[in-house]
């Protein structure tokens, strides 16, 4: 009966005032999910145009001599703006101290040497390596100890090969479409 008397002021008891509020912020939450949520739902693709989604990123996102880690089929894709000297140490690497041999022009756009897009998981068991790390100024992949060079190739650790370059180019000088 006292619990009648009390309900009917809510300004009367301290406690039951914060019970109404925590009772009015809950149910505004729950109204944002519901209205919130078919819309994230449509978002999520079905799973086989997930398999050939592509995805498109305005390069004017990475300031030279950064990466920005984006999300590609459910991995992580670094696109690195290289640095000119960052360029330079990689050209000048011999091919017979690669474990995993390419060139770097093989793995950028003729004349955008500047620019590289590659799967962000490490070829040994797909650890993410980390920017900028290891002896090699690339990547260093701190699961097993992997050290990529400025072009993503393998130099050592136990990873067998270089990060991988997916199929991306340029729709324009400063916009890149992936897949
Ligand atoms: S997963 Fe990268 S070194 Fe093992």
């Amino acid at each position: 009966m006292a619990d009648t008397v009390v309900g009917a002021d809510p300004h009367a008891d301290p406690s039951r005032r914060d019970f109404i509020h925590i009772a009015a912020a809950a149910a505004a939450g729950g109204a944002a999910v519901a209205v919130v949520w078919p819309l994230i739902d449509q978002m999520n693709p079905a799973g086989d145009t997930l398999a050939l989604a592509s995805i498109e990123f305005d390069l004017t996102k990475v300031a030279e001599g950064q990466q920005v880690v984006i999300k590609w089929r459910g991995k992580p894709l670094f696109v690195r703006n290289r640095t000119a000297a960052e360029i330079q140490k990689a050209v000048a690497t011999p091919m017979s101290e690669l474990r995993d041999p390419q060139s770097d022009d093989a793995r950028h756009k003729p004349g955008k040497p500047q620019w590289l897009v590659l799967v962000g998981t490490c070829t040994h068991l797909g650890c993410v390596p980390t920017f900028g790390g290891g002896e090699y100024g690339g990547w260093f992949c701190p699961c097993h100890g992997s050290h990529y060079d400025t072009s993503g190739r393998i130099r050592k650790g136990p990873a067998p090969k270089n990060l991988v370059v997916p199929d991306w180019d340029f729709l324009s000088d400063t916009k890149i479409k992936v897949g």
